[in-house]
Formats: C-alpha cells, structure tokens, sequence
C-alpha cells in the first residue's frame, strides 16, 4: 500500500495550525482509532505508529472532506456504511510476494506429494494481493499434474488487496524471483498499452475462490480443510486475539491437517491446539 510523500509527524501534533500539518490528530483522536481498529480488525497498533497512521487515515479524511481527524470520527462511529471497509483497508499492512517463505512451499509440494488423488482442501486466509495463494496453486499444479483436484478458498479482511487478487494482474517487476518456467507456464506477458505487466492464466483461477473474511469473526465453512495458511498476520495480533484465531483455525481444519505461520510468528498460547511439524508449520491435535 503506497504511503503519501509528504512528511509525517514523528510524535502527535497538539493542532494542525502549531504544527504545520494538515489536520490536527490529538492523542484521543488517535487512541480512538486504535481502538476502533482492534475492535473490527483485532489489529494492535502501537505508538509507534502514529506517523503511519496519520498518513494513511488522512487519505480518508481528504476523501470524505473533513477536516479534522475528531469530525471524520464521530462521523465514522455514527454510521455503519461503506467507510468502515475504507477505514479498515487504510489501516491493514499488506507486504506480500510469490513464493515468500519459499521453504513451506518446499514442505507443501512434499505434503501434497503424499496424496496425488486427494480432493485437497486450502485456505490462505490473510490472501493480501494473491501472490501467496497464487504460489499455493503453482505448487499444487507442478505436484499433482494434470486434472488434479485442490481447492483453494482465498480470504482477507481488505476488500482493495483482494480485488487485485482476483484481477491477477501483476507488474513484471513482482515475478522477477520466478523461474522462466513458471512465468510462462502459468503466466502471460501484456503486450503494447499493458507492456511491463503480467497476468496469471485464466485456467488457475478455476480452483480458487475470494471471499472477504474477517479472522476475528467465525467463518461459515460448510467443508473443513487439509491446509491452511496464516502468514504475517498474527504478528498485528495481541496474544488474546491470536489465541482466538488459531482456535478458529483448529475448528475448521480437518484432524490431522497442517497450519502455516510466518516466521516470526509465535505460538505459546495454543500449544493444546497445535504440535510443531516442521519449521514454522503446525499439525492440528
Ligand atoms: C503482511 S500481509 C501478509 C500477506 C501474506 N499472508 C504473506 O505472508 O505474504 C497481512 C494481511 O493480513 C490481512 N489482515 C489483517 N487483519 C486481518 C483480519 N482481521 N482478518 C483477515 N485478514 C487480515 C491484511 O489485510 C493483509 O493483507
């Protein structure tokens, strides 16, 4: 997600005008904000992150026209429309990248390896712009062959990442760690008005789905899954709301199925509901 250029406060401003920035953000204002994203996102935002957030609900307050961070809120917290997504897709971290982590997809290609002709169920459940997933079904296409069967739901709370996700189109830039392989067997290169991009063939969408979902609210699965993928996003959870979502995690993983997290991702509070498997990938008990 691009940040603005302008400068950014390093500490919070009293008042728009003593400062020189564009709207006042007074500690209360931001307090409510990191309060309001913890209740709808379970996102925890430090301190540390004024600047950040400064930037990045500013956007909103420009396009909604207020003029100050206290109006923009009080009329947020009056209405439940649309500006809630708004408000939650400025505020998620959506760093991604194909084959990020490449040694789980290393250990998925073994896992799938073990069952060729199994129905596989996965859910890569912080999907952010879809390099993830995408790499997900690359994997599983190079190991179970043609005609094979997975089933890949891809999820996340941003309703911006996700429409990127599902349009599939990405610069050229984005796949310069893939093989020459793998760009053309799953890729094709624009050409004239779309030269520097690419886009993912149409025929690997067919076993995936997007849907929105929150992590701290119950997802409606009619089917239980083999896999699921939950990478660097419980790092913007506090122990509390981690616990919550790794149990939900655990509801709709099948015995036996097999939970991805990212690297510094840690898991002290769910040792009841996970064993250690691998390098940061866990068996549900
Ligand atoms: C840093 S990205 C990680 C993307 C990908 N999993 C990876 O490891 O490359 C974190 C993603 O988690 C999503 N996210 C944050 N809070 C969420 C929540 N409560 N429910 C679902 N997704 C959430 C964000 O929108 C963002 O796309």
């Amino acid at each position: 997600m691009p940040l603005p250029a302008a400068p950014l406060p390093s500490r919070l401003p009293a008042s728009a005008a003593s400062d020189g920035h564009e709207w006042a953000c007074s500690p209360a204002d931001f307090g409510r904000i990191q309060s309001l994203i913890h209740k709808r996102a379970g996102i925890s935002l430090h301190d540390g992150k004024l600047s950040m957030v400064y930037g990045r609900v500013s956007r909103r307050l420009r396009a909604t026209g207020h003029r100050s961070f206290k109006s923009y809120l009080d009329w947020l917290e009056q209405h439940e429309g649309a500006e809630w997504q708004a408000f939650i897709n400025v505020l998620t971290t959506n760093l991604t990248g194909f084959f990020r982590e490449q040694h789980h997809f290393t250990a998925l290609a073994d896992v799938l390896a073990t069952r060729r002709t199994h129905a596989w169920r996965i859910w890569c459940c912080a999907a952010s712009t879809g390099e993830e997933p995408y790499s997900i079904a690359m994997t599983a296409s190079e190991t179970l062959g043609p005609g094979s069967s997975f089933r890949i739901v891809c999820s996340d709370i941003d309703t911006e990442v996700l429409s990127t996700a599902q349009r599939a189109i990405y610069s050229i830039d984005a796949g310069k760690g893939l093989s020459a392989q793998r760009l053309q067997r799953f890729f094709m290169r624009g050409t004239g008005g779309n030269a520097g991009l690419m886009r993912v063939k149409p025929e690997m969408q067919k076993n995936m789905e997007f849907r929105t979902i929150n992590l701290i609210e119950e997802p409606l699965f009619t089917e239980p899954f083999d896999l699921v993928f939950c990478r660097n996003v419980m790092i913007y959870f506090d122990a509390a709301t981690k616990r919550q979502v790794l149990a939900r995690i655990h509801r709709v993983l099948k015995p036996g199925g097999l939970l991805f997290v990212g690297h510094a991702e840690s898991f002290g509070q769910a040792r009841d509901l996970f064993v250690l498997r691998g390098k940061t990938i866990y068996e549900r008990i």
